[in-house]
């Protein structure tokens, strides 16, 4: 069984990272989404509540690999969490060019401390080039229309809360 770790914020899980989700699981058999837990934010919760969203999100967007999909929360090493996880490969979305340089980082950096784990990139569909958390947060926080962007269900969370739900 091909286990990939797909790392990453998901403050929200967008259809940009749900893409890559997609892509992953049509090549690995099982796919562990790891959500960071956020250190400048009170412990305990705050990940978990953006795991649940996730979980959702992947329910109502990708029913048919929902089955070979998990998701965790993690505060340590991305390579931790992957042998935590029996993972030799780590996920990541590449964007643009721009997205290159720190991912490349990272990808080296990983595979330096742990030799044994590659990262695979997937270049997110051109429809979601453009899209990054932190602006659809903060679109939804003045009251923009996000529908287009997030999961319904994350975009019901976002909207229900008016100026951007704490839990995810
Ligand atoms: O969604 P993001 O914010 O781009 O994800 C970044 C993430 C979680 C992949 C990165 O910050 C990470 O791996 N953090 C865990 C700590 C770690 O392993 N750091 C060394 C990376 S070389």
């Amino acid at each position: 069984m091909r286990t990939a770790v797909y790392p990453g914020s998901f403050d929200p899980i967008t259809l940009g990272h749900v893409d890559v989700l997609r892509r992953a699981a049509g090549v690995f058999d099982r796919v562990v989404v790891a959500v960071l837990v956020n250190p400048r934010k009170a412990p305990g919760g705050e990940a978990e509540g953006r795991a649940s969203a996730i979980r959702e999100a992947i329910a109502e967007t990708l029913p048919d690999v929902a089955g070979r999909v998990e998701v965790t929360v993690f505060d340590g090493l991305t390579v931790d969490a992957c042998r935590a996880a029996g993972a030799h490969h780590i996920v990541r979305g590449l964007r643009a060019v721009s997205d290159f340089e720190a991912e490349l980082q990272m990808a080296h950096m990983n595979h330096r401390l742990a030799p044994e784990i590659d990262t695979v990139f997937f270049m997110t569909a051109l429809e979601y080039g453009y899209l990054s958390s932190s602006l659809v947060k903060e679109i939804a926080r003045f009251g923009g229309d996000v529908s287009a962007m997030v999961p319904p269900s994350v975009g019901a969370r976002l909207r229900a809360s008016g100026r951007g739900d704490p839990r995810l």
